[in-house]
């Protein structure tokens, strides 16, 4: 069985979302998500609008997703890359080079982004809407 992982926030979810995880899921059998804590997100800056807890609950329900589980630090991906016996480490291309040095470990593949959508666009977007 061939097994793929991908990080990420995945904070109010949306179709850029869904299409990376059924593209990821499609490079293999079992798809993983190291999803960010929310300890992990304020370290990062990037503060969630749903807990962990509630985005855990929303990517288990999505048919590519078969495992979340959580990212809580930067130096994680090699320990669960060899934890899970992981084939293919995916990222969106924001990412791109980012994590080569994985590539001794697994396939590391970066998928390019959903064009004109972005967690950060809704909450401007709403923001803009409610003014
Ligand atoms: N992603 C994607 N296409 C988009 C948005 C996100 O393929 N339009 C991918 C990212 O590249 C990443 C994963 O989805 O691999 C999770 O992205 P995340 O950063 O949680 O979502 P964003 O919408 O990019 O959030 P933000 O605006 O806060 O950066």
């Amino acid at each position: 069985m061939k097994k793929v992982i991908t990080y990420g926030t995945f904070d109010l979810l949306h179709y850029g979302h869904i299409l990376l995880l059924q593209r990821a899921k499609e490079l293999g059998d079992y798809l993983i998500v190291a999803l960010s804590t929310d300890q992990f997100n304020r370290l990062k800056g990037k503060d969630a609008y749903f807990t962990y807890e509630e985005r855990r609950m929303m990517l288990e329900a999505i048919k590519y997703v078969d495992l979340v589980i959580p990212e809580e630090n930067w130096e994680q991906k090699q320990t669960d890359i060899k934890h899970w016996k992981v084939d293919t480490f995916v990222m969106g291309d924001d990412w791109k080079g980012k994590f080569d040095e994985l590539s001794i470990h697994c396939n590391v593949i970066y998928l390019s982004r959903t064009p004109d959508i972005s967690t950060t666009s809704i909450k401007s977007s709403l923001q803009a809407i409610t003014q």
